[in-house]
């Protein structure tokens, strides 16, 4: 099997399972000076874009293509090039397509797409002007595009409205939700989903502090919630969305209201799957590569869960015992430390809370 990586600043975490696979890999990169590029079998360098790694692909004649991208720009372009390889060339490409696309990479869109499909999602209002305000205050001021909190402010009184309409001339403006924030990894291939177990992300706040600065765990245990609701709903998104790849799916729950809200979907590898690995020893990235190399099915999933009480844990920098090799994985380690210099995280897992404390206290 020869698979075309697209992308290689997430290859480290999956080049260890490629290699357990016998897989001849290939990758394109547009950036000479990114990291990684010493695991593949082969790198070449191309513009940005997907004609690059289009020609790599059909020049090599590879099996299938994985798109490993972890930002929201460059998967319309991707989502393209899947339906023109796919239908020109029969390569499968393992990535959401246009429609998935469009409707989540839009905050605007996702909400009314919840409403078609009948998923409670906080209450809303496009506005153009901050007179036009009718939701009660504290609310929730987005822009249709973003991740990792950009342009997203907590407001509590109308001077805050104002603003932020200094800057924007439209915003998504949502109730706020108090409650608890959680995620959801949804793999899905050729009309098979599955919904791995939810993430709790800790709670909201009127600082509107993002989940990436929190501490995380799993399996999610929020009194009052039943987890079965979360997976459910966000199969029935997936289901809906009818695509390819991984879907994370941010939800919160508010215990006042006993509701689930669906917030947003990321139809890309994404910053919950360390976690959920940690959690049901489910990799998505690997899955993505079983996908690609037809191994992928619920049958696997299945075989593949387990059991662990896990935490994710911001340390800066990680100064702690080695993990083993490969250092990117729970295969031989009980703990994964990832992320940039100055901003890693590690995440832990453990077969009972206890345990878990005892190791998280060696680690941080
Ligand atoms: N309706 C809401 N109520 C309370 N907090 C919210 C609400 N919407 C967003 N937030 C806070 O802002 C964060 C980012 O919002 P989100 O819509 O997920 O955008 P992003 O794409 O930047 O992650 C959320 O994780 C949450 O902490
Ligand atoms: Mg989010």
């Amino acid at each position: 099997m020869k698979v075309l990586f697209i992308g290689s600043r997430l290859y480290d975490d999956l080049d260890w399972y490629v290699k357990s696979k016998d897989i001849e890999s290939i990758l394109t990169e547009s950036n000479e000076e990114a990291i990684n590029l010493d695991l593949p079998n082969q790198v070449f360098i191309v513009p940005r874009g997907m004609d690059g790694p289009k020609q790599v692909a059909l020049m090599h004649k590879v099996d299938a293509i994985v798109p490993l991208i972890g930002i929201d720009p460059p998967l319309i372009d991707i989502a393209h090039m899947k339906e023109e390889v796919e239908t020109e060339y029969g390569i499968p490409v393992v990535a959401a397509g246009v429609r998935a696309v469009e409707l989540t990479s839009d905050k605007i869109k996702t909400k009314r797409f919840y409403e078609e499909i009948d998923v409670a999602t906080p209450n809303y209002q496009i506005l153009h002007s901050p007179d036009e305000l009718a939701l009660e205050f504290p609310v929730v001021l987005k822009q249709g595009e973003g991740q990792g909190g950009k342009d997203i402010k907590v407001a509590k009184y109308i001077d805050e409205v104002e603003g932020y309409f200094n800057e924007f001339d439209e915003a998504l403006c949502e109730e706020f939700i108090e409650g608890a924030e959680i995620s959801v990894e949804v793999l899905g291939f050729n009309g098979e989903f599955v919904a791995l177990p939810p993430i709790y992300k800790g709670e909201t706040t009127l600082e509107g502090t993002h989940p990436l600065n929190k501490i995380k765990s799993g399996p999610c245990m929020v009194e009052g919630l039943d987890n079965n609701l979360v997976q459910h709903t966000a199969y029935k998104i997936a289901r809906n969305l009818d695509s390819d790849g991984i879907f994370e799916m941010d939800f919160m729950y508010s215990r006042k209201n006993n509701q689930l809200y669906a917030i947003e979907v990321n139809t890309r590898p994404n910053g919950t799957r360390y976690l959920t690995t940690a959690t049901c020893g489910v990799n998505s990235l690997c899955e993505l590569v079983n996908m690609a190399i037809g191994e992928f099915s619920l049958a696997n999933i299945s075989n593949k869960l387990q059991y662990y009480y896990s935490a994710e844990i911001p340390v800066g920098n990680y100064q702690g015992p080695k993990p083993n090799e490969p250092i990117k994985s729970f295969e031989h380690n009980d703990f994964v430390v990832h992320g940039p210099e100055g901003y890693q995280r590690v995440t832990a897992r453990a077969n009972s809370k206890e345990e878990l404390d005892e190791l998280v206290d060696k680690l941080t």
